[in-house]
């Protein structure tokens, strides 16, 4: 009887704090088409798969009244599940609890399941909706960050870190979200900034909306903060769940390869490429023709949209994909496109996951806007990036490969293990037109006919170098194929290259251009 009655009170116990901040805080969170925490954390996982951790922890403050308020799990609820079979942590806050305010127990929540990750090898996911630092906690909350932050960063390139946004996150909490590896959005749900609308407008005496601040297309187009955008929080967990299919456990783990599947696009590749090469082209149509059932999951798509970053995979196996878009600024590296490209080459590396570059891009973007906004410190990014990778390396050159792009796309040079050209590769130090006008421009002043004798220049340059033989000929790239052997090629690389090994110099760590 005794039993049974301890029974009823742990249940009775279970239903209060699962009530978190009650039915009328749940109400207000529900009107402003938001889940509550808990239907989150049921959505995304498994069903049934939530083993949840430290429900009955609580705050012992006294300050402010504080004595009186009891908070439902101190605002936060942390767990394993999994995902599609997976095993994974998780945690989410719980903005009906003290508007998810992170104050210490909170925060040792947080970090007891993030070092479970740690510990045990698996991804570990953030559900982000809190009004910050807990206001009457002090530098007790302000040690919690100190210690989340500590935690992300020595978990970097170890497990899989994701951020999802589903409320505010404002304050130095967005600092824990920017240290992981991918933060999702979703439309007028997500914000994040450091300061808030009301402190610009005492400070700076400007009005601005929490939209405009940091709303969830700000972060997805202009920052570069977000990797996944959703217009709701349902299509935001169903890209979760995708995402998870492609990434590995830990740097200790392989992806479960899956069954291959060939493309399934109903044009033909070697369509794509327009002959008159100052004519775009959406480089996602050739991605497409080459990756398993044309199933391409891009990310970032945008922000710096003249790259074009994202997962697919070749005969089952999870690749990354880096790849000029000519669609956009003729597919330029500029500041913003080194650093996404830059970025995710390394995610790529820490996760031994083959990375395969698409080239087509005049160069680095000129102009005084570049260079004074560092085109410098962040193109190097990426040649940094990809000569420390040590994954297997594949590159395509679709057809202009200029210059430093040349280079830093992924070449022989930087160390790709596999270089391939198509036919209508143009591998020169810069494009015809260029070139022309200032290795012949005393010719060309001189002529009776400037313009006609420009003209030839042009054409003579274009025949000698804006092809890929001469690259051939010396051994920079492989060989040249045709478009429609670019799947068949890339299967064989990466096969030949499983059990690629390279070991780069003793160094406690490289200083990259940051
Ligand atoms: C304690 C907080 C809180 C906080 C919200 N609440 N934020 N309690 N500390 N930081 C409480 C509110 O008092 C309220 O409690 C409940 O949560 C819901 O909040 P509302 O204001 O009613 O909600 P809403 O109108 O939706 O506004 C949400 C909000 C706003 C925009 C997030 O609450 C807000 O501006 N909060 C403060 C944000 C902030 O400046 N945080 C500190 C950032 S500094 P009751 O009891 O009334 O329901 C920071 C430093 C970290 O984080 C540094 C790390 C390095």
């Amino acid at each position: 009887m005794a039993i049974k009655n301890k029974i009823q009170e742990l249940r009775k116990k279970r239903e209060e704090i699962q009530m978190g901040g009650g039915e009328k805080a749940i109400e207000k969170q529900v009107s402003m088409g938001k889940m509550t925490a808990r239907d989150r954390i049921r959505t995304l996982l498994d069903e049934d798969s939530f083993q949840e951790y430290d429900m009955f922890v609580e705050h012992d403050v006294r300050d402010f009244d504080m004595g009186k308020k009891v908070l439902a799990g101190d605002g936060v609820i942390i767990g394993t599940g999994t995902i599609f079979g997976k095993p994974v942590c998780i945690f989410a806050q719980d903005f009906t609890v003290a508007g998810g305010s992170l104050g210490a127990m909170h925060s040792r929540k947080i970090v007891k399941i993030m070092e479970h990750a740690l510990k045990m090898k698996m991804p570990l996911i953030g559900i982000n909706d809190s009004g910050g630092a807990r206001i009457q906690e002090g530098v007790n909350s302000l040690a919690g960050y100190g210690e989340i932050f500590f935690r992300n960063t020595i978990s970097s390139g170890v497990i899989p870190q994701i951020s999802v946004i589903l409320g505010p996150c404002a304050g130095g909490a967005v600092y824990s979200p920017a240290l992981t590896d991918f933060v999702f959005v979703v439309e007028n749900i997500s914000k994040m900034f450091i300061t808030g609308p009301e402190v610009i407008k005492t400070v700076l005496g400007e009005e601005i909306s929490m939209e405009d601040l940091g709303g969830a297309k700000v972060h997805s187009e202009i920052t570069g903060n977000a990797h996944f955008y959703a217009r709701s929080e349902k299509e935001c967990f169903e890209q979760i769940k995708k995402l998870m299919t492609f990434i590995p456990r830990s740097n200790e783990h392989k992806v479960p390869a899956i069954e291959p599947k060939p493309p399934k696009t109903s044009y033909a590749i070697e369509d794509i490429v327009p002959d008159d090469p100052k004519l775009p082209y959406d480089v996602r149509d050739v991605i497409k023709s080459i990756v398993d059932d044309s199933d391409f999951f891009e990310i970032q798509e945008y922000w710096a949209a003249n790259m074009v970053i994202g997962f697919g995979r070749m005969g089952g196996k999870t690749c990354g994909f880096v790849c000029n878009q000519p669609l956009v600024l003729a597919g330029v590296l500029d500041v913003d496109s080194s650093d996404k490209a830059a970025r995710f080459i390394r995610y790529c590396d820490a996760f031994n996951i083959p990375i395969v570059t698409l080239v087509d891009l005049p160069g680095y973007l000129p102009g005084i806007d570049q260079e004074h906004a560092g085109v410098i410190r962040h193109g190097a990014k990426v040649l940094y990036a990809y000569s420390e990778a040590t994954v297997p390396k594949l590159t395509v050159i679709l057809r202009k490969a200029y210059g430093g792009g040349y280079i830093a796309m992924g070449s022989r040079h930087l160390r790709a293990d596999f270089v391939f050209a198509w036919p209508t590769a143009e591998i020169a130090v810069m494009g015809p037109e260029g070139a022309a006008n200032i290795i012949f421009r005393k010719e060309i002043m001189e002529a009776a006919n400037p313009e006609e004798m420009r003209q030839q220049k042009v054409k003579e340059y274009k025949e000698k170098f804006a092809n890929p033989y001469v690259a051939a000929s010396r051994g920079y790239i492989d060989t040249v194929i045709e478009p429609s052997e670019t799947r068949k090629i890339l299967l064989h690389a990466l096969e030949v290259a499983t059990e690629k090994s390279v070991s780069l110099p003793y160094k406690k760590h490289g200083i990259p251009p940051f």
